[in-house]
């Protein structure tokens, strides 16, 4: 098979769909890899490397979509969908419930397009998803605390505190791999945790896992109470293929302390 990587055009995505590891591994297996000039910058891998892994370097995206199988980062852009083709396998991260304008260009192209974040493995877990929900959900407390700065301009809070003076108070909603890795970090940092998930099983596995933090079923009275007492707020909900629920209210964000922070992770899926 011919499987192409475009360069991604997204603002300020600097990812790229294959590494030259993935590239070797494909041609080892007999496979044609096309990789557009200058698709690894982003990840300090140059075209050089490609072409040692067995790529062969075009100029162009347009020369990647004469592939078959076009592998991404982020959701095809306008101009990469007017390239797709019926006989074209598109591979990438899509996030399609709350962008109907792409889900009806790729109808309208025929490709066969397989979305990361809803590849399911047999235990029901999005292996695809999973690594970058772990990064976003380290980082988003790391991007809370600076925002907490008043430097900033945030609150002027330390997320653990110091002797005589409280940590702050952090609400991550929903307890998935997002969830949790934000947890981990925000335990680490010596915050005072509380989660909101809807499964007893995810607040069961957190209170073993974290026994400092508060488990919380999510319903609209627990998430008003914790998001208006918060200094930092993640949101981490999903609802697989389906637009986030709408939870943090422009009411309950009128009643929390001037500059407490929200993180929402579930941006890509329309936002909590
Ligand atoms: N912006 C980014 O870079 C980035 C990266 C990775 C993931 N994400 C997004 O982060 C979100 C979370 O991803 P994940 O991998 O942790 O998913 P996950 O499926 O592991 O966890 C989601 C959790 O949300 C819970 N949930 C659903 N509805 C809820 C509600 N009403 N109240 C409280 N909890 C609720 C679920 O029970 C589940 O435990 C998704 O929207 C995902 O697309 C964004």
């Amino acid at each position: 098979m011919r499987v192409g990587t475009p360069t991604e055009t997204k603002t300020a995505e600097r990812r790229v769909g294959l590494t030259p590891v993935s590239v070797r591994e494909l041609a080892a297996h007999g496979h044609e890899v096309l990789v557009q000039s200058g698709a690894g910058a982003g990840i300090g891998a140059s075209d050089e490397e490609y072409a040692g892994a067995g790529a062969t370097i075009v100029g162009s995206a347009e020369e990647v979509f004469e592939a078959e199988l076009i592998v991404k980062v982020k959701e095809p852009q306008a101009p990469e969908r007017a390239m797709l083709r019926s006989d074209h396998i598109l591979f990438t991260y899509l996030h399609l419930a709350p962008d109907p304008a792409q889900a009806d260009d790729l109808v309208a192209s025929g490709a066969a397009c397989i979305a990361y974040e809803t590849v399911t493995d047999d235990h029901g877990h999005l292996p695809l998803l999973a690594p970058m929900s772990k990064v976003a959900g380290r980082m988003s407390v790391q991007a809370g605390a600076n925002w907490l700065e008043s430097a900033h301009g945030g609150a002027g809070i330390l997320l653990g505190g110091v002797p005589g003076v409280a940590p702050a108070e952090v609400t991550v909603i929903g307890g998935g791999v997002v969830g949790e890795n934000a947890i981990q970090m925000a335990v680490g940092l010596g915050a005072n945790v509380t989660v909101l998930d809807k499964v007893p099983a995810v607040l069961d596995r957190l209170d073993a896992r974290f026994p400092a933090i508060t488990t919380v079923h999510s319903t609209r009275a627990a998430l008003e109470h914790h998001v208006v007492g918060s200094d930092l707020v993640i949101g981490a909900v999903l609802v697989p293929g389906a637009k986030a629920p709408k939870l943090v209210t422009a009411e309950m964000v009128k009643q929390m302390r001037p500059g407490s922070v929200l993180v929402d992770v579930a941006i890509d899926q329309g936002g909590c």
